[in-house]
């Protein structure tokens, strides 16, 4: 199918930014948009962008050659803007102009098929299992970089079924916030973050309100102030019903993950982020040195829908699961909803149930359940 058209425009993100959003027109007239989401606690190895106005200065450049070819799937367009790129880590288009161009390219292309997103990528992940619902990471509270609460560990999240009663535990921490005094102001993700809550106050705050479900942490130590002061995570899972940790060492830290996944692997779920950041190379290494059993997998830290479906491939193959996640800053865009679902993943992490870019994602989610 040959693209008609493509433009691509400024817009804002959660955090006041710029960012972009591209919209490609196919020749029957099928249209997808995609807008690209950053990161507030970004990993090392993710790939390069550009400024929103270089990334739309090169998809017009991009425009001629790429309405002239005729590309068949997402992975021949993929493959096309990588060998274009010519780098390692795509600073030469940008990651952002790329994955805008290919998760755009995705969603007009199932509309030309007449197909739901998630059936799309259903098929081009070569799925033909039935379709199972992701369980929710739903963010409850938030500290470190994310929030302004006294809490080191970044995300504190509920594991839940359902998007009914992850709301209901947001709620109920809210009105004991409430009652309390405390702010219910939301830090970046749409979370709690109240003043003078520590780490264990925060995890005795959620703990609380838990009906069985267990708790998920993304600790985010890459983007820890001090890194010499990490919780105690012997303690922390005896204390409280923990069944996901995150990122509990440093993206650099090889020989604490590796110490850390021999001791732990077997029992809890163990997440890889910053030290992976949806990477193929990465995880194969990470794989091998079995630092971890879980991969988060953020689109826009490999710039490109064929490269993210890559990665989770190779992590289902190896029996690891996989999370799919929004960003710090993120946008409406709802795409990695049918890339849970599409994709077989095991989880979901899209924030609370709060803010309009992380409301999209559930609504989203939602809307493929009925
Ligand atoms: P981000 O990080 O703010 O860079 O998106 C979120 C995370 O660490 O999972
Ligand atoms: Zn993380």
């Amino acid at each position: 199918m040959k693209i008609e058209d493509i433009k691509s425009r400024r817009i804002l993100n959660s955090a006041s930014k710029y960012t972009i959003e591209t919209k490609v027109v196919l020749e029957d007239g099928s249209t997808g948009i995609a807008s690209i989401p950053g990161g507030l606690s970004k990993g090392a190895t993710e790939v390069a962008t550009v400024e929103p106005n270089q990334a739309i200065k090169n998809i017009t450049d991009l425009t001629e050659i790429l309405t002239t070819k005729v590309f068949d799937n997402v992975h021949e367009l993929d493959k096309f803007l990588i060998e274009k790129d010519g780098t390692e880590n795509k600073s030469n288009l940008g990651g952002n102009t790329i994955l805008s161009l290919s998760i755009a390219f995705t969603k007009a292309k199932a509309k030309s098929e007449e197909k739901e997103t998630y059936q799309y990528i259903a098929e081009l992940a070569g799925n033909t299992h039935k379709f199972k619902w992701p369980k929710m990471m739903m963010l409850m509270l938030e500290g470190g970089l994310h929030g302004s609460s006294d809490a080191t560990i970044q995300e504190f999240m509920a594991i839940v079924d359902t998007v009914d009663r992850g709301v209901e535990i947001y709620n109920k921490i809210k009105e004991e916030l409430k009652r309390l005094g405390k702010s219910t102001n939301v830090g970046a993700e749409g979370a709690f973050s109240p003043d003078g809550y520590d780490n264990e106050q925060t995890l005795s705050l959620l703990s609380g309100f838990l009906h069985g479900e267990k708790i998920a942490l993304d600790i985010a130590v890459s983007s820890f102030e001090n890194k010499n002061v990490l919780p105690d995570y012997e303690s922390l899972l005896k204390n409280y019903p923990i069944a996901s940790i995150e990122d509990p060492y440093d993206e650099k830290d090889w020989t604490n993950w590796e110490l850390f996944g021999e001791k732990y692997t077997e029992k809890i779920i163990v997440v890889t982020d910053d030290i992976t950041t949806s990477n193929p190379k990465l995880l194969k290494k990470a794989i091998e040195k079995d630092i971890g059993n879980a991969i988060l997998v953020k689109p826009n830290q490999i710039g490109s829908v064929s490269e993210t479906l890559d990665v989770i491939r190779m992590a289902h193959n190896s029996g690891w699961q996989v999370v799919v996640s929004h960003r710090g800053t993120d946008t409406n865009d709802d795409f990695i909803a049918d890339l849970a679902v599409g994709s077989g993943a095991e989880f979901t992490k899209f924030g609370s149930p709060a803010r309009g870019e992380r409301i999209a994602k559930y609504n989203r989610l939602l809307e493929i359940l009925e």
